[in-house]
């Protein structure tokens, strides 16, 4: 089994760079299929689930040329197929943005459930709402999702009953060819969201009020082609980060970031006693002490991200006094804390709430990455421990994290990358 051995403990020293966005980057690389010719993206993070969203579209016809490994030019005007691979598409929660933009170019749409971090339910009821509000039927049985439409998709009025990235995500990709103009409210306003919005855009859409509770899409019949578009820096990598840097009590620069989006991470840290000074599109964090504990309660952008959480909970592990962690978004987000156990921090975790009392030291132990940002938890957890800590089912972070071990061996980590144990 691959894994990750990280020798700590490590203080990270020096600068970084963020990639582009993964989740922003794995709803534009299906919203090119709204256009039937080329789009230029920059900025792509080279990571797994990239990597598996262009085997899904060249499986669907599309043509894809890699310019370098963070640039690619998608040209769909040969797709000519609506029918993704349950082999390729059950494998990540993301591929669920196929259904919203190939309903924008096809009568027929079959895609397998998705699958995703394991994070408890994981229900697509509100996607489904915006996308029967439009006009299509919907169907779900043995394991795939059917959708199709007889005639255009017809833009109205789609109130969403739960703040959904995902469902807004798609009832923007759905509504955008769509005849007539589509409210919809209650939507989600993270950064991704307004970056997949104004790519849309730059091809000729008419969408209003991303980042605002309510998204106004006035439909057009065609979209043109894009010379270049860059992806957003990634938020929860350059956060990841911010946390490494305190929790080691390091001193990091982290650049190509956007730093009003990480104004609630940058917030628990200054809680915490960091030093957050940031710049244009920089933000450099250092801290010298043992972290101060806090209360952090995950909500919808621009509250505290749920998919922060269990990195900030290694800062409240090895802080002075208690902490509490309130889990507002997913209801299994607290498996990664019997992990931490192992390495002797003392976390009580019942249904939504997570009790930390900080402990002096963490040590090493061979830990399982539950999910992706987990398995980023587990790392920031090792650096910060005595001696060498295993990291297991590291395919969870490999899909999110661009070239992390690198990055973290810039910064002064020694992370080793093991491919197999039994070689
Ligand atoms: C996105 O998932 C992200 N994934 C997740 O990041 C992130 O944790 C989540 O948003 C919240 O920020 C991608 O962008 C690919 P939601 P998504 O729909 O869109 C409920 C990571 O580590 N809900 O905003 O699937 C749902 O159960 C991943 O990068 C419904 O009830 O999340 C949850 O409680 C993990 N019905 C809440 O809404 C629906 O139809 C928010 O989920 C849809 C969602």
């Amino acid at each position: 089994m691959e894994k990750f051995i990280v020798h700590g403990p490590c203080r990270l020293n020096g600068e970084v760079t963020i990639s582009g966005a993964k989740n922003a980057a794995v709803a534009i690389l299906p919203a090119t299929l709204l256009v039937k010719g080329k789009c230029h993206l920059e900025n792509v993070p080279d990571i797994s689930d990239i990597r598996a969203y262009v085997k899904i579209l060249e499986s669907l016809g599309s043509n894809i040329e890699y310019i370098s490994k963070n640039e690619l030019i998608i040209d769909n005007s040969n797709v000519n197929s609506a029918i993704a691979s349950s082999e390729l598409t059950s494998k990540f929660r993301a591929s669920y943005y196929l259904l919203g933009s190939l309903l924008g170019r096809f009568d027929k749409v079959q895609i397998s459930l998705p699958g995703g971090c394991n994070l408890g339910a994981r229900p697509i009821d509100q996607h489904i709402k915006a996308f029967e509000r439009l006009g299509a039927t919907v169907e779900v049985r043995n394991g795939n999702v059917y959708a199709s439409r007889t005639t255009s998709l017809k833009g109205a009025p789609v109130f969403l009953d739960v703040v959904s990235v995902g469902a807004t995500m798609n009832a923007i990709l759905a509504a955008t060819l769509a005849e007539g103009t589509t409210v919809i409210e209650n939507v989600a306003k993270e950064p991704h969201i307004v970056d997949l919005a104004n790519f849309l855009n730059s091809m000729g859409a008419q969408i209003k009020g991303a980042g605002t509770d309510t998204i106004k899409i006035t439909g057009v019949k065609e979209l043109h082609q894009v010379s270049s578009y860059s992806i957003i820096p990634d938020q929860i990598e350059t956060g990841t980060f911010m946390v490494a840097a305190a929790v080691t009590r390091g001193d990091v620069l982290i650049k190509n970031c956007i730093p009003k989006h990480m104004e609630p991470i940058t917030a628990k840290l200054l809680e915490a006693g960091a030093t957050v000074k940031e710049y244009e599109d920089s933000i450099r964090v250092s801290m010298d002490k043992k972290p101060n504990s806090f209360t952090v309660k995950t909500s919808p952008y621009p509250g505290f991200p749920t998919d922060m959480q269990p990195q900030i909970c290694i800062l409240l592990t090895v802080a002075s006094g208690t902490g509490m962690i309130v889990e507002n978004i997913w209801e299994s987000r607290f498996q990664y804390t019997d992990e931490l156990a192992k390495m002797g921090a003392d976390i009580s975790a019942h249904g939504t709430t997570a009790i930390v009392k900080g402990v002096d030291k963490l040590y090493s132990a061979p830990v399982h990455s539950h999910d992706l940002r987990a398995g980023a938890a587990m790392i920031i957890a090792g650096l910060v421990a005595e001696g060498n800590t295993e990291v297991y089912d590291i395919h969870h972070i490999l899909r999110g994290y661009e070239d992390i071990t690198a990055k973290f061996a810039n910064l002064g980590a020694n992370i080793e990358y093991v491919k197999n144990e039994e070689n």
